[in-house]
């Protein structure tokens, strides 16, 4: 291992994800190990600029492998997409002597972080963090896993109410750009019908779907569609729509919103965590940067940001296919 690495700062940016926590102590703790210096950077990018930071210990990460949010607190930062900010930001890297960032945060992150990188040279190696699970280069997010398991949680509750008042659910869940909390939770939580940004299903196929739902018999239906599904119109709309076409149905809209990005980390995401806070430790230590580090077939991998960023994580369409064929 290279000795030139006396000192890692690490930081959380962008929406947080339950499991960050994690991630920060095993970065904490894996630089102890090796005898390195780790400084903490508070609020993401905005606390580089602000020199809000902080040298850690491993007793620092006690009792917070188990906590949601992230302690280092996080943010989406204007000013670090301005070179004056970023030039800020390097003064605190030479302030503090730090020499290699670890950035936990998803692709606005990394984007940062592979500028910063080519302007100051510095080493960074990043770890996927977002519910949302849409990175390239890795078959798990941080918190991904967490948020499936609150989505499927709430959505259980809301199909107890469904069912007593013979209803139709329109649950809207995150994913922006990316329908794979909705199609796994959609399966999962035995969903009539899953609307995703990848596939446009088409309203007239819901209608015909919803139709044939009741004359099977069903009582009550959820349908589950992700914040930025392809239809266009927004979960309010399609709700509407669907009354209006299917006027029999008595339909209610549930938005489960930020609550998906809180929580205790799953274990699943309290390990992926601690292997990837060690695997970037590792890595900066053996001399790799601008790479973000994955899971893939249960091993760590590192894929190169540009790469992670722009690469597609794409959805499983044999996902839909399981669906179409359970919800009859
Ligand atoms: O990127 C994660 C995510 O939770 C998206 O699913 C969602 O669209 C977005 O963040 C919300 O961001 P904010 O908390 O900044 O409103």
């Amino acid at each position: 291992m290279s000795i030139s690495i006396k000192c890692i700062g690490v930081l959380t940016s962008g929406g947080d994800a339950p499991g960050m926590n994690a991630a920060v102590r095993a970065v904490v703790r894996t630089s102890s190990f090796y005898n390195i210096k780790c400084v903490a950077i508070y609020k993401g990018y905005q606390g580089l600029i602000d020199n809000n930071t902080k040298v850690m210990n491993p007793r620092s990460v006690n009792n917070i492998i188990n906590k949601g949010g992230t302690i280092l607190k996080s943010a989406r930062c204007l000013e670090f997409r301005t070179p004056e900010g970023r030039k800020k930001a390097f003064e605190t890297i030479e302030k503090q002597n730090i020499d290699a960032l670890v950035v936990i945060g998803g692709d606005g992150s990394f984007t940062g972080a592979m500028i910063f990188q080519s302007e100051f040279k510095i080493p960074v190696i990043g770890i996927p963090g977002t519910i949302d699970n849409d990175i390239y280069g890795t078959s798990h997010t941080l918190g991904y896993d967490t948020a499936l398991n609150t989505v499927i949680d709430a959505i259980d509750k809301i199909r107890d109410t469904a069912i007593s008042h013979n209803r139709l659910f329109f649950v809207e869940v995150m994913g922006r750009d990316a329908g794979h909390i909705a199609l796994n939770t959609g399966i999962g939580a035995g969903a009539e019908e899953i609307l995703i940004p990848e596939e446009n299903m088409g309203l007239e196929r819901l209608l015909d779907s919803l139709s044939r739902s009741e004359k099977s018999g069903k009582s009550s239906s959820i349908v589950v569609v992700a914040e930025g599904d392809k239809t266009g119109k927004n979960v309010f709309e399609i709700a509407e729509y669907v009354e209006k076409n299917l006027p029999h149905y008595e339909v209610r809209v549930s938005v489960l919103g930020h609550m998906q990005r809180g929580g205790s980390p799953s274990c699943f995401d309290r390990v992926l965590a601690s292997r990837m806070g060690v695997q970037a430790v590792e890595s900066l230590l053996n001399g790799d940067s601008n790479v973000m580090v994955g899971l893939k077939e249960d091993k760590m991998i590192l894929t190169p940001l540009d790469k992670a960023i722009k690469g597609k994580s794409k959805i499983n369409k044999n996902l839909i296919r399981v669906s179409d064929i359970l919800s009859i």
